[in-house]
């Protein structure tokens, strides 16, 4: 079977790459730096020839604002072209819990948009949701901006989840058959943004104090209580923070 992984150089994609391989499958990895460009088009159709799947892992570089919109709706027309004239049985898309409920931000609405996109396709598929990595703690920080070592953020509950595991789930929906659904994948532990975070930075040993904020924005959207926090029905991975935080690089990293 050959499944081709749009951003398959990236943080899960790449993952994605290496299971599927693992179990013996032709797995193609696709993205800028193998010559597919899924926003001109570029490289798809060839990357495309004789694929089974594709697994859609693809990211933009711009975090938020409208050039983040942009990138999924536009990307998702183009990718969803190509399988069409490719004969692609199967789209495989890797989405965020609650991108549905963030109007306000671009990021999220590109997502949903995407979403639509490939429901109103008519090729099979199956969309995985998925609660923020681990890894993307670092992104949270990043992005909200630290101010004489403190960092404004929402007290909204996440529950986050190893990349590994959503990197297996995927790898696992790709060589079954399409379930033409929304599933949804997360960690074990629901905590609040602004707590996991301090537990983040405290483990780097960083003077940096987190202060709660219930205004403070999260990609472009202010959030609710319970906005990224998944479905009852969602599959839940056994990793938690304490855990993927001692095998990670960050163990041995400093502030
Ligand atoms: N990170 C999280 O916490 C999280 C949580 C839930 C869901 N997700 C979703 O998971 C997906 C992957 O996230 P990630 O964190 O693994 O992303 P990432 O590490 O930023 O990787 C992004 C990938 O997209 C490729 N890419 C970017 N622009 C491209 C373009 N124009 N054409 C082709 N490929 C392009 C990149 O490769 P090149 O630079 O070589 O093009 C790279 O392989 C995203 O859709 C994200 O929304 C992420």
């Amino acid at each position: 079977m050959k499944i081709v992984v749009i951003g398959g150089t990236g943080l899960v994609g790449r993952q994605v790459v290496d299971v599927l391989r693992a179990d013996g499958h032709e797995a193609v990895a696709a993205s800028r730096a193998t010559g597919v460009n899924v926003v001109t088009g570029v490289g798809l159709d060839g990357a495309l020839a004789g694929a089974d799947v594709v697994v859609d892992a693809s990211n933009s570089e711009a975090p938020y604002g409208e050039p983040s919109y942009e990138f999924f709706a536009l990307a998702a027309r183009n990718l969803l072209d190509a399988e069409a004239r490719a004969g692609v049985g199967h789209h495989v898309s890797i989405s965020v819990v609650g991108s549905d409920r963030q109007r306000h931000s671009p990021y999220f609405r590109g997502k949903a948009a995407a979403e639509d996109l490939i429901r109103a396709s008519g090729i099979p598929y199956t969309i995985l949701h998925a609660t923020q990595f681990y890894e993307f703690l670092l992104a949270i920080v990043e992005a909200g901006g630290v101010s004489d070592q403190a960092l404004r953020l929402s007290p909204a509950y996440i529950q986050p989840v190893a990349s590994t595991d959503v990197a297996e789930a995927l790898a696992r929906i790709a060589v079954n058959p399409p379930r033409n659904m929304t599933l949804e994948i997360a960690g074990p532990e629901l905590e609040r943004m602004s707590d996991i975070v301090q537990r983040f930075l405290s483990g780097l040993e960083s003077p940096v104090e987190v202060v709660i904020d219930e205004r403070a924005p999260y990609f472009g959207a202010v959030l609710e209580e319970r906005s990224l926090v998944p479905c009852e029905a969602a599959h839940r991975c056994p990793v938690g923070f304490e855990a993927w935080l001692r095998e990670s690089e960050y163990a041995k990293a400093n502030w």
